[in-house]
């Protein structure tokens, strides 16, 4: 056996030797270059965390067409626009009801999509829409359960650039009723209902940016990149309070490493500028959002922004941390007691440190030591504090003084 094995070997080997030498020498010439340039790939739908307005934190239910028309003038007259808020979202309440074919007509706030759409566009501005896989929205208008397809097409006739997609009344619809007691096959339904219409979407040709909204349910940041997902929801709802957004921030914890060009984790709409935020709550929540490579949905009053809000939206510095294109998500480095030091490592080797005092009485004022070394720095660190937008030098244990729920933030271009 092993010698025949050989022998065929020698055979086969023999072959080959003839072949090449017999090929006459210019049989095959040199492939010509290509005077095609080459192909350029598709652009990534959402290569960094999608950027705009949603009407759900200021209006709720009463969002109408004027408002959004009134979001999209605003977004370009305020600098927004030119800063990178680019969506103008509906979110839920602007559903009427099937007609007998399952076409799915708006409700009388909302006259003409079509038109509203393209007067969104006439700005140089997208529009994203709301729907969810249950029968229902959790404002109990109608989702698209058993009309994926035909919701997805509709959207796309419209212009539309964006779906926020709500799990809502999916559970008692779908899960409950098809798979009361398995916990495993309630998540394969899961998994499917999104699927379905990410499948839909891409099928219109247009592309819109998907946004799973299943607050953080079946460890969605595991599959959702897979089906298509540009961004999905990793808890409950946002409020405009500092305990509710400081206990958000805390639950990205270990969710890092999900996200990336694409795919991000969404720590929820801004608050930015709503309810009786502090200033330093407001800076926070910004910064922190930027450090977690957030989706930045501003959700306020556009017509009454305060400038001082308006300065923290804008920020060009802090944006640029968010739309960083590494699309690195920022890490809790350490914390010592109230104060917690963050880290993101940013395009070109740069890095932005935030220190958040999350501390809430007025013991909490008193200083804190930056230790560097912990951060893997090595000496004085030259950067440019982001909120004032000066120059700053971190040493190794330098005292930090700040307020109850404020936030230093700086970028090092050149960490050592
Ligand atoms: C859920 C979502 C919110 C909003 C409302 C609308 O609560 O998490 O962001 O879309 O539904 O009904």
């Amino acid at each position: 056996m092993r010698i025949s094995a050989s022998l065929s070997l020698v055979v086969l080997a023999c072959a080959a030797l003839v072949s090449s030498a017999t090929a006459p020498a210019a049989a095959k010439p040199a492939p010509k270059p290509s005077t095609k340039p080459a192909a350029k790939p598709a652009p990534i739908t959402a290569a960094t965390p999608p950027m705009g307005w949603n009407s759900w934190n200021f209006f709720a239910g009463k969002v109408t067409d004027k408002d959004i028309r009134g979001a999209a003038d605003n977004l370009v007259d305020t600098g927004m626009k030119d800063a990178g808020y680019v969506y103008v979202n509906i979110d839920d309440t602007w559903e009427g009801d099937r007609d007998a074919d399952g076409v799915l007509h708006t409700n009388a706030k909302f006259p003409d999509m079509k038109a509203l759409a393209d007067y969104v566009h006439s700005k140089g501005l997208k529009i994203g829409i709301y729907s969810g896989p249950g029968n229902k929205t959790c404002g109990g208008y109608a989702a698209s359960l058993g009309h994926e397809e035909q919701d997805a097409k509709m959207y796309a006739d419209w212009g539309i650039d964006y779906l926020k997609y709500d799990e809502c009344s999916f559970t008692g619809d779908v899960l409950e009723k098809q798979a009361p007691d398995d916990k495993a096959a309630q998540m394969r339904l899961m998994i499917a209902a999104y699927e379905k219409m990410g499948k839909a979407l891409k099928s219109t040709g247009r592309p819109i940016v998907f946004s799973l909204c299943q607050y953080g349910w079946d460890a969605v940041w595991e599959w959702a990149p897979a089906i298509g997902g540009n961004l999905w929801r990793t808890t409950g709802d946002i409020t405009p309070r500092w305990d509710r957004i400081y206990a958000i921030l805390s639950q990205q914890d270990g969710l890092a490493k999900y996200a990336g060009p694409g795919h991000w984790n969404d720590p929820d709409m801004l608050e930015v500028g709503n309810g009786r935020l502090s200033i330093q709550e407001n800076w926070s929540h910004f910064a922190m959002w930027a450090m977690l490579a957030a989706p930045l949905l501003a959700g306020n009053d556009l017509p009454n922004m305060k400038p001082e809000v308006k300065a923290i939206l804008t920020n060009k510095d802090v944006i640029a941390i968010d739309q960083d294109r590494l699309g690195k998500q920022g890490t809790r480095a350490y914390s010592d007691g109230e104060v917690e030091v963050w880290t993101r490592h940013l395009s070109g080797g740069a890095l932005a440190i935030a220190v958040l005092d999350a501390g809430d009485s007025r013991y909490s004022t008193h200083p804190f030591h930056l230790n560097l070394t912990k951060l893997g720095l090595h000496g004085p660190q030259t950067g440019k504090d982001l909120w004032t937008g000066k120059p700053i030098t971190l040493t190794n244990n330098q005292p930090i003084e700040l307020t109850s729920h404020n936030v230093l933030l700086v970028r090092i271009d050149a960490p050592k």
